[in-house]
């Protein structure tokens, strides 16, 4: 009974473990897609437009640095998004085209649409997240 509790928690563990790389490595791809452009490749605020920037481009590494070493997850999801107002990109959002706007319809319908983009939001936000120093 014990040995089958430990095993389905190692399972479980594994599985996780496994979910979370696969959405690393997706949020770090859609980062190269989406952000470095201006963010830098390694999110340093340095990318090839920063310069035409009329505002500085800031270093995502250091955004849990800036607010008290706590990563503020769900303003992050919020500034991404961009639906919800909350400032970080003002009205050049959205530089990256449709990409995370639920209106981006395609053949997954309304809510499957909504799902994907937030799919992508959540692994763009968990990359940032892991890139903090
Ligand atoms: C066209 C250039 C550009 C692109 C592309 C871009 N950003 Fe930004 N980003 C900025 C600028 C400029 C600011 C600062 C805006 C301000 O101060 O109002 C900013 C701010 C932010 C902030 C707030 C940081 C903080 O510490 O307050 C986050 C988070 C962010 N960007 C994430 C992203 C992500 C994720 C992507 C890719 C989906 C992205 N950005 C793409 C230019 C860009």
């Amino acid at each position: 009974m014990i040995r089958a509790t430990v095993l389905a928690t190692s399972m479980t563990l594994a599985a996780f473990s496994g979910a979370a790389q696969a959405q690393s490595a997706a949020g770090a791809n859609e980062y190269a897609w989406a952000c470095a452009s201006c963010h830098g490749l390694a999110a340093h605020g340095d990318g090839p437009l920063a310069e035409y920037m009329s505002v500085e481009v800031p270093d995502l590494t250091g955004i849990a640095a800036r607010n008290n070493g706590v990563f503020p997850m769900l303003q992050v999801i919020h500034i991404i998004d961009g639906r919800t107002g909350v400032r970080g990109h003002g009205s050049m959002m959205p530089v990256w085209g449709d990409r995370f706007e639920a209106s981006a319809a395609s053949d997954a319908g309304d809510y499957g649409t909504e799902v994907m983009v937030r799919g992508r939001i959540l692994a763009l936000a968990t990359y940032l997240e892991a890139i903090q120093q």
